[in-house]
Parts: structure tokens; sequence; C-alpha cells
């Protein structure tokens, strides 16, 4: 698994904002945004295009536009809805799907709640968003599902990620027949005993949306 560390300044700025726990959700909502704009720049690297002839006011040239069929963006709900806006930012013609995963505070495994995928993803580039890498459990089960249906070549997009994390979907995922990748914003130090990233953000979801 190619793993892509966007050690970027501005990067780097914009997450010590995030991680500060005085940071208030509308604040961290616009973060988040921002940072996933940013993220998706080096994400989308590889992202599948193809030539086509234009004329500019002074002689024709070739250019190049995204190749069908078009990428699809995964956000893992709900946390990874804070990420869409600042992904389908960069790539407005992109197909967006959404995966439903919880996982259970004592166990700490996912469980898939809702999904509204194309049930064929042959030929598809996606890019899956959840701001926290922690244990790769919801990764791991959203990155196998969307293989079961054909995607073939992955990108997880993440925030964060724990080095326990990423050990994890290397292991899981090192059978997976086609590119797997992963960008994100910083390798953190560890997990905690409750299955926080440290030093972390502290819960994503409630940082974004509040407590419900
Ligand atoms: N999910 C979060 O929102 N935060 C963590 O630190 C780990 C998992």
């Amino acid at each position: 698994m190619r793993v892509h560390v966007a050690d970027h300044p501005l990067i780097a700025h914009k997450l010590t904002y995030l991680r500060d726990k005085r940071t208030d959700s509308p604040t961290f909502r616009r973060l988040a945004e921002e940072l996933m704009t940013l993220l998706a720049y080096e994400a989308t690297r590889e992202v599948r295009v193809e030539p086509f002839e234009i004329e500019t006011p002074v002689s024709p040239t070739t250019g190049i536009k995204l190749s069908n069929p078009k990428p699809l963006i995964v956000p893992i709900l709900r946390a990874g809805l804070g990420m869409l806006e600042g992904m389908v930012r960069l790539l407005p013609s992109a197909e967006v799907g959404f995966l439903g995963m919880q996982r259970n505070e004592e166990t700490l495994e996912a469980i898939t709640y809702a999904n509204r995928l194309p049930d064929d993803l042959s030929g598809r580039q996606v890019y899956v968003l959840d701001p926290m890498l922690a244990t790769g459990g919801s990764m791991i089960d959203a990155i196998k599902f969307l293989l079961e249906r054909g995607a073939d070549d992955i990108t997880a997009v993440t925030l964060l990620a724990a080095p326990e994390g990423i050990a994890a979907m290397e292991s899981a995922l090192a059978d997976a027949g086609v590119p797997v990748s992963l960008v994100t914003g910083s390798i953190d130090e560890k997990l905690n005993e409750h299955g926080y990233i440290v030093p972390g953000l502290g819960d994503a979801g409630d940082r974004l949306y509040g407590v419900v």
C-alpha cells in the first residue's frame, strides 16, 4: 500500500487549529473542508485523464479531461461528510456514493448500517473519505466492500492516521490485487486505550456536528 503524508506547511497549520480543543464547530467544519481540498490535490495525482483537442485564441492545442467512468467519492458517514465539500470543489464532475459505518465503542469493531453506491464499480477509481484512521476497522471494511463491487483503484483520504490503523490496513489489504493508497495530513503517535488517536483532535464527528 502506498502511504503519502501530505506534509505541507499550510496543511500542518490548519491541522494545528483543528487539533486545538478551543476551536468551535463552525471553524472546525470550515478547516476540515479546506484541509480536504489541499489533501485532494495530493490524492488526485494519479486521477485518470484523457487528451482532447481545444483551440486557444491563438492556436489549436491538446488538453486533458477526466476519463470515463468518472471517479467516485465515498465519504464514510457521518464524519466523512465533513470532508465531502472540500473534495467535490476540486472534482466537481465526480460522482458521490455513501457508506454508513459505525464503530462499537466497546469492541471498536465497525458495522455497516447504510450504503448508497452503484452496484458495479468496475473500472472505477474511488476516493474514500474519513477524517480519522484510528484502528482502521471502518476504512478496511469500506474498502473491502468497494473491492467486492469491482473498484479497481482505491485511495483512502484521512486528515490524521494512527500507525496502528496504517499497519492494520497494510495487512488486511495486502492481497487486494488492485492499487490501494492512503493520503493523510499527519501520522500521529499512537492510539490510546479508548481507540482515540494521540495527540489527535478528539471525536471528529462530534466536533463537526455535535454530540448526537
Ligand atoms: N475517531 C475519532 O473521531 N477520533 C479518534 O481519535 C479516533 C477515531
